[in-house]
This record gives structure tokens, C-alpha cells and sequence, in this order.
């Protein structure tokens, strides 16, 4: 079963019209893809993803509305190249709903969960760039603790990159974790690498410098009285969608949407407990 997190709030955010483009910068499974198309006539959803694979099942998912989607694979940093491969100029809507999806994260073959005994990849796009198993492998151990440190904000960084180092080679996200369990002991509810791992992640993928070209790239491709919804789960990413809608807001270039950014429901956090941490912003472009 597949959740779209904060679905509603993120159509109701985005006030789509029949006549429509709107642009699904991380189109994934396609949960908010089908969605927002179900609620288009002449208009149409631009669906990008970096993951070729997510893309697939995003293609399979949505078969139904297929006239009124345009796929595209794409990294945000590439992302002014969605629109004119989908035939469009700017959009009158844009989404973001960031960080990895549920299969991505659950399936072994992708290496995102220190549960698996498969390859420690962490790739969102398995056909490009370094794996995680090449960082923590090559890497030296101080350059280990800086990312551990920096973006999974976790304060025993030092002693998990040595760890780390003097164990190589990693094998596997299950070894890694093991590895991270051993050299610091677990304080509260999550697993004591979860931080690790997700330092590893960001890392892989370069988020922040994504979602710096994702932040650089919205107003410039969504047309005037489009809207820009974002939807983050970790801290440093709301800090940032904050400080440039801030920003924006500053140089009148759009009108900031949502004060203090929307929480999905309780009901929502109940069945689905990866959004208990999702943070909703939105904007109107001038
Ligand atoms: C939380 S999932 C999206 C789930 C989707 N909204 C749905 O309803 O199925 C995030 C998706 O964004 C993609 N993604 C993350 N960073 C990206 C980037 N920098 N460029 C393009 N896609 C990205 C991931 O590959 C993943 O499929």
C-alpha cells in the first residue's frame, strides 16, 4: 500500500485549475502525480524523479491518467530541463515532496535501510555517482566524521567514523549498523546509527545542494499566480524551504502561504508513521 504524504493539503495548497501545468518535482511512486492529474482536464502534470526506477512504477501507477502526464528523469538541478522536454514554458504549480520514498527505502536492493543484508548503495539513482559503501570506504576518517557530524547531526560523530574506519571494509547496511551499535550505545527509541545513516544519504545524493537548486529553480520556471508547495522531514530542509520563501517574500517576488508550516493530521501520523515528521510550506508566486 502507498501513501502520499499530506495529499490533500498539498492539492489544496497548490489550487489547481482544470487548465493546469503543474510540475511534480519528485514524482516517485506517483502517489501525488495521480492525484493532482485526477484533477486536471486540458491541463497537464509534469512528473519528474531521478530515479528511472521510481519512475517506472510511477508510469504503471498513474496508467490512467496517462494523456494528461509528461514523465521526465531528471535530477533538480536539471530541472528547467522538465519543461521544455514536456513541451511547456512556466507552470502554474510546483511540488516537492523531498527526501527518498517508501520503496526506495524499504527495498534491499537500494541500500537505504540498516536492517538489509544487500549492497550499501543509497543511491536515488542506481546508474550514476558514488555509493555509500565507496565513502565509507575510501574516504579518510576525519572527512567520515565531518558529514556524520554535519548533516545527521549527531554529536558522537568521531567515535563512529573511527569505528567505521577500523572495520573496513563495510559490507552492507546491516554490517554498518552493527559496526555504529558497537561503538556507541543506543540512548533513546532510534537505533543509534539512524543519524549515520542518514548523514550517508544526504552525503550520496547531495541534497543539500539539490534542494539549494530546487529552492534556485522554482520561481524562475512557476509563472505568476502559480504556487510552490514543499513538503520536508528533516530540519535542515525546512530551515532552508523557510529561509527562501523568506526570502522571496522580502523581495516581493511572491506572498508566503502558510505562516508556520502545516503538520499532517493525526489520523494521517496514525496510519502512515513516516509522515509524523513532514512539514508543509507553501507560496503564491507574484
Ligand atoms: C518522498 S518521495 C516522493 C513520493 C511521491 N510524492 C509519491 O506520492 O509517490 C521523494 C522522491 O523524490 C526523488 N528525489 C529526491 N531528490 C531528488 C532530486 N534532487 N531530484 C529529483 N528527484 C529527487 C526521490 O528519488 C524520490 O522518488
Amino acid at each position: 500500500m502507498h501513501f502520499a504524504v499530506m495529499a490533500a493539503e498539498a492539492i489544496e495548497w497548490l489550487a489547481i485549475q482544470p487548465e493546469s501545468v503543474i510540475l511534480d518535482a519528485t514524482a516517485g511512486l506517483g502517489g501525488h502525480t495521480a492525484e493532482i492529474a485526477r484533477r486536471l482536464r486540458a491541463g497537464k502534470v509534469i512528473a519528474n524523479d531521478r530515479d528511472p526506477e521510481s519512475l517506472e512504477m510511477a508510469r504503471r501507477n498513474t496508467a490512467e491518467f496517462a494523456d494528461r502526464i509528461c514523465f521526465h528523469q531528471g535530477t533538480f538541478s536539471d530541472l528547467a530541463g522538465a519543461l521544455p522536454a514536456c513541451g511547456t514554458g512556466k507552470v502554474n504549480g510546483l511540488l516537492a515532496d523531498l527526501g527518498v520514498s517508501r520503496y526506495q527505502l524499504t527495498d534491499p536492493a537500494r541500500g537505504f535501510s540498516f536492517l538489509t543484508e544487500g549492497p550499501l548503495d543509497m543511491r536515488m539513482n542506481q546508474t550514476t555517482g558514488m555509493t555509500a559503501a565507496d565513502l565509507v570506504n575510501q574516504y579518510a576518517e576525519k572527512a567520515i566524521a565531518d558529514l556524520i557530524y554535519q548533516l545527521g547531526e549527531e554529536r558522537r560523530a568521531r567515535k563512529i567514523a573511527r569505528a567505521i574506519v577500523r572495520a573496513r571494509p563495510i559490507r552492507s547496511p546491516l554490517h554498518l549498523a552493527g559496526v555504529v551499535e558497537r561503538a556507541v550505545p543506543r540512548t533513546g527509541r532510534l537505533h543509534p546509527a539512524t543519524q549515520t545513516f542518514m548523514a550517508l544519504r544526504i552525503a550520496v545524493n547531495e541534497e543539500q545542494k539539490e534542494l539549494d537548486a530546487l529552492l534556485q529553480a522554482a520561481p524562475e520556471v512557476t509563472a505568476s499566480g502559480g504556487r510552490i508547495v514543499i513538503i520536508s522531514f528533516m530540519s535542515l530542509e525546512d530551515r532552508k524551504v523557510k529561509e527562501k520563501f523568506r526570502s522571496l517574500g522580502r523581495e516581493d517576488r511572491a506572498t508566503i502561504l502558510t505562516k508556520h508550516p502545516i503538520r499532517p493530521a493525526e489520523d494521517e501520523i496514525r496510519n502512515n508513521a513516516a509522515s509524523r515528521s513532514a512539514k508543509l510550506r507553501a507560496i503564491e508566486m507574484k
